[in-house]
């Protein structure tokens, strides 16, 4: 069988850190308010004019670089992606050009906070199916755009990064001791629409809104679908808590990671946890744990991970994989 291998995984942050101090000089809040309920310390936050591609592309070329492959043996592009850099053409295409590529096919997939997990389960399908062999996921955005900054409850939760993977077919006996990804699970309820949205759009309002949030009712769902979804993964595959090597979740908040770890009884020492210097990027703070944590020799070779997420719509997904 065929299954879809992590061959490289990069990131990228832009430069500029706005700690929680700072922001308490235009917004009422406070370093103590932010790091109790959230766990958040800093967050980085792009540049005038650095755009959700310019990241994407940065974080793709440093998991290229790991991968050791050549932009152009790449297949297909998908970028994760709530904050594009227009309303078309997608990011993707920016990115496929911005490497170079002159070959394959790009799209975006837009599911906010879960778009790495749902991008990560369209590349699995495309691998698994024959039609694709080498398949780049990013997960990038620049949050800051979208942030109404006179809001307290949102504004001091997100930040803006990039990260990438690179996937490639290899074939595998079908035993649990493959490497590759083993799992994906998406779900999503559009019921849940008001209780995280962006407040407009080109069909809505022609502009680009701001987000809103009810962040009780985000919070209560975000622990119950993410302890559901990965049950369902590991009931799926046979395997309990104690199988798994890592668990890299949404970076949302830190009381949620706990939280869900909690209610499963899986040690904090194997959570990976970035919120405190990242704060929520949305769609790239999967990839950016992931790339954070096997940069730093944590998630060896031959580990198994379990990945979550959780966001807007709602949607919700994981993605069992042996690095
Ligand atoms: N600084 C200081 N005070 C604040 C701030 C702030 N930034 N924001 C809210 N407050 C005040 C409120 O006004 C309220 O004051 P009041 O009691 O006088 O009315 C008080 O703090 C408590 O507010 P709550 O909203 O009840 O605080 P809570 O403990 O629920 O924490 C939080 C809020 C952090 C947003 C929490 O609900 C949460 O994390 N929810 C999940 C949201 C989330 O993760 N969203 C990300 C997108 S989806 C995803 O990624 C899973």
């Amino acid at each position: 069988m065929r299954r879809s291998v992590f061959i490289g995984c990069g990131s990228y942050l832009p430069e500029r850190v706005v700690t929680n101090s700072e922001l308490a000089a235009s917004v009422d809040t406070s370093d103590e308010w932010i790091v109790e309920r959230t766990g958040i310390r800093e967050r980085h936050i792009a540049a005038s004019g650095e755009k959700t591609s310019d990241l994407a592309i940065a974080a793709a070329r440093s998991a290229l670089t790991v991968a050791a492959i050549e932009a152009n043996e790449i297949d297909l592009i998908i970028v994760a992606t709530a904050t594009p850099d227009e309303t078309f053409p997608a990011t993707a295409t920016t990115v496929q050009s911005g490497l170079g590529m002159t070959r394959g096919a790009a799209f975006d997939v837009q599911a906010v906070c879960s778009g790495f997990i749902y991008a990560l389960s369209i590349a699995d399908n495309f691998i698994r199916a024959g039609s694709a062999d080498t398949v780049l996921v990013v997960g990038a955005e620049t949050f800051s755009r979208i942030l109404d900054w006179k809001d307290r409850t949102t504004c001091v939760l997100f930040g803006d990064g990039a990260g990438a993977v690179v996937l490639r077919a290899a074939e595998a006996k079908g035993e649990i001791t493959d490497r590759g990804i083993h799992s994906t699970c998406i779900h999503s309820d559009g019921r849940m629409h008001d209780a995280l949205y962006v407040d407009g759009g080109p069909s809505s309002t022609q502009t680009t809104g701001f987000l809103r949030m009810n962040g009780r009712e985000v919070f209560r769902h975000a622990v119950v679908n993410l302890s559901a979804v990965i049950t369902e993964a590991l009931n799926g595959l046979g395997l309990t808590p104690t199988d798994l090597d890592w668990l890299v979740p949404h970076q949302a908040n830190q009381r949620i990671l706990e939280a869900t770890a909690k209610r499963l009884g899986f040690p904090l020492s194997k959570v990976v946890s970035t919120i405190a210097r990242h704060a929520n990027t949305s769609a790239a703070s999967v990839p950016l744990a992931l790339a954070e944590a096997v940069g730093d020799g944590r998630i060896k070779q031959g580990q198994l991970v379990l990945m979550e997420a959780m966001g807007g719509g709602f949607t919700w997904g994981s993605c069992v994989a042996r690095w």
